[in-house]
C-alpha cells in the first residue's frame, strides 16, 4: 500500500458557518495501482487531494504512507514520496522564470547541489520527450501540451512513488490528451509509479484507471474496479454521472438533508429514511462498495 487515508475531514469557514467540504473520506492507493476520484465540480476532489499531499491542513483523520502514520515529525517522507500535478499548473508558474528554473525549484528548495540539479533537469526533460531548448523559454512560449509535459517533469524530478493528477489533462485537446496519457502509462512502467487521478471526465477514468472512487458533495458514495463501475453503476448518482446528465439534474423533492444522504433531494428512489440518516458504505462484493440504502442486506 502506497497511500492510505482514514476519515479525512476538512471544512472551510464561510462567514460564521463551517462548510464541510471533505467528509470522513477513506481512500487508498496500492503500489502500481492507477486510481481515480470522479465527481462533479465542487465535490471536494481538489480539497481532498490537497489534504492527502499535505498542501492543506485537514481537520481530522489519519494518513499513512507505506503504512507509516504521517505526523509532524515525518511529513518529509510523504512530501518526497507523493507529488502533485496541479489543476492550474500554468497559473502557478512565475511568468518571469524560465522552464529550467521552474523545474529545478523543488530540488533547489531541498538544497540539492547545483551540478546534480542541472543534470537531473536534463534527465527529466528527456524522460517526458521535450526538446532541451524549451528549458530556456518562459511559460508563455510553450503550448498547452508542452506545459503539461513540464508539469509532469517537475513532478518526477524528486523521484516520487505516487503522482496525483488534478484534472491534469482536461484543458488539452483530445489528441494531445491521448499523447500525454500514453506518456504517463509509459512512465508508470519505467519508474514503477502509482497514480491517483482526479477528474470529472469518466472517459479518462475509464481509459487509464484500475479502480474508481465516486465523490459527491464531500463524500465517497461508490468505489469499484473501473470495469465493474461502468458495467454496473449502483448509486443513483453514479448512474446519472455515467449518462453524463448530472449537470442538469432536477431537484425532485424539497429540502437538503443535513443528516441524511447528500443525494436525497435529487434521488427518485429516496425514502423518508434517506433524508434522515446517512447510509454507510455497503459492501456489495469484495471490491464494490456503495453508500445507499437500496443495497442494504
Ligand atoms: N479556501 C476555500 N475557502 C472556502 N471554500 C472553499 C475553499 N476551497 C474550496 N472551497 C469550496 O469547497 C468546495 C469544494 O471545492 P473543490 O475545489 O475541492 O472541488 P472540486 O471537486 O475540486 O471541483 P472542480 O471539479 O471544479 O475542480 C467548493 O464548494 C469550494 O467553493
Ligand atoms: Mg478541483
Amino acid at each position: 500500500m502506497i497511500l492510505r487515508a482514514q476519515s479525512i475531514k476538512k471544512s472551510f469557514s464561510v462567514g460564521r458557518r463551517k462548510l464541510p467540504v471533505v467528509k470522513d473520506v477513506d481512500i487508498y492507493v496500492k503500489k502500481g495501482e492507477n486510481v481515480s476520484i470522479v465527481g462533479e465540480s465542487g465535490a471536494g476532489k481538489t480539497t481532498l487531494v490537497h489534504c492527502l499531499s499535505l498542501l492543506e491542513e485537514y481537520d481530522g483523520g489519519k494518513i499513512y504512507f507505506k503504512e507509516k502514520p504521517i505526523d509532524r515529525k515525518n511529513i518529509h517522507v510523504l512530501r518526497s514520496g507523493v507529488q502533485m500535478v496541479f489543476q492550474n499548473f500554468s497559473a502557478s508558474l512565475d511568468p518571469r522564470m524560465n522552464i529550467k528554473e521552474a523545474m529545478a525549484e523543488p530540488l533547489r528548495i531541498k538544497r540539492f547541489p547545483l551540478s546534480y540539479i542541472e543534470e537531473r533537469v536534463k534527465e527529466v526533460v528527456d524522460i517526458v520527450h521535450l526538446p532541451r531548448h524549451v528549458l530556456m523559454r518562459k511559460k508563455s512560449g510553450l503550448s498547452g501540451g508542452e506545459l503539461q509535459r513540464v508539469a509532469i517533469a517537475r513532478a518526477l524530478i524528486s523521484s516520487p512513488e505516487l503522482v496525483i493528477f488534478d484534472e491534469a489533462t482536461s484543458a488539452l485537446d483530445t489528441s494531445t490528451q491521448a499523447i500525454i496519457l500514453n506518456l504517463l502509462i509509459d512512465l508508470k512502467m519505467k519508474f514503477s509509479l502509482s497514480y491517483l487521478f482526479v477528474t470529472h471526465d469518466l472517459t479518462l477514468a475509464n481509459f487509464i484507471t484500475d479502480r474508481i472512487y465516486v465523490m459527491y458533495r464531500g463524500r465517497i458514495i461508490e468505489e469499484a474496479p473501473t470495469e465493474e463501475l461502468f458495467r454496473y453503476p449502483l448509486h443513483p448518482y453514479t448512474m446519472l454521472l455515467k449518462k453524463g446528465i448530472f449537470g442538469c439534474m432536477m431537484q425532485v423533492r424539497e429540502g437538503n438533508s443535513e443528516d441524511g444522504c447528500e443525494f436525497y433531494p435529487f434521488c427518485r428512489w429516496a425514502t423518508k429514511e434517506c433524508g434522515e440518516h446517512l447510509p454507510s458504505l455497503q459492501k456489495v462484493n469484495d471490491k464494490h462498495f456503495v453508500r445507499c440504502f437500496l443495497y442494504r442486506r
